[in-house]
């Protein structure tokens, strides 16, 4: 088994502070109101996790799989829905959970497909953004880290399926 551990750009402890920053932000904007959250699976299933656990609302929580990437770095340039959500968003406010916005292609995609299921409101939560690689603008409401263009890995996100695991962000560096 390789032993390698890909170099810290953003700690354990300050994805924390974040996520409990954040979890606070959307309590107070959604003050008095259901909340349903939308998990882009696999790479927001940890965030997803944690950020609900900050979140004090009554909140319902739906799964999706899109893929715009195959295992490499580069974007394909097309998004394709692997799985669907199964509960209804038609009149309620709805919180899409993600990773990481890159050329912003996915989230694109995905919010005007979830617009025509007419939600009561549409909102996007990212882990990361890299704004240098902005090709398709897409809102971002509630960011935690904005980063330069390097490919990471942990807290969920993966290189052909390997470091979700991890407890911190990492960059994978070239020949790993
Ligand atoms: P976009 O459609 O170009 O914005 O790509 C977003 C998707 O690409 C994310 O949901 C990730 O799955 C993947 N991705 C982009 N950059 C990285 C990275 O640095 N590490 C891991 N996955 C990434
Ligand atoms: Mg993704």
């Amino acid at each position: 088994m390789e032993t390698f551990h890909p170099e810290v750009l953003i700690r354990e402890e300050d994805i924390a502070l974040k996520v409990q920053e954040l979890g606070a932000m959307i309590t107070k904007d959604f003050e008095g109101q259901d909340l349903v959250v939308i998990c882009i699976l696999k790479g927001a299933f940890l965030f997803c996790s944690d950020l609900i656990r900050q979140i004090n609302l009554p909140v319902s929580v739906e799964f999706m799989s899109l893929s715009s990437y195959g295992d490499g770095t580069v974007s394909s340039g097309e998004v394709k829905v692997n799985l669907d959500c199964t509960g209804s968003i038609t009149g309620k406010n709805v919180l899409i959970v993600e990773d990481i916005v890159d050329s912003g292609l996915t989230m694109k995609f995905l919010k005007s497909s979830l617009l025509q299921r007419k939600p009561k409101s549409l909102k996007l939560a990212s882990l990361l953004h890299k704004s240098v690689k902005t090709i398709h603008e897409t809102e971002i409401d509630y960011l935690a880290f904005e980063i330069e263009d390097k490919f990471v890995v942990g807290y969920g996100l993966d290189y052909a399926g390997r470091y979700r695991e991890l407890p911190y962000i990492g960059i994978l560096n070239a020949g790993h």
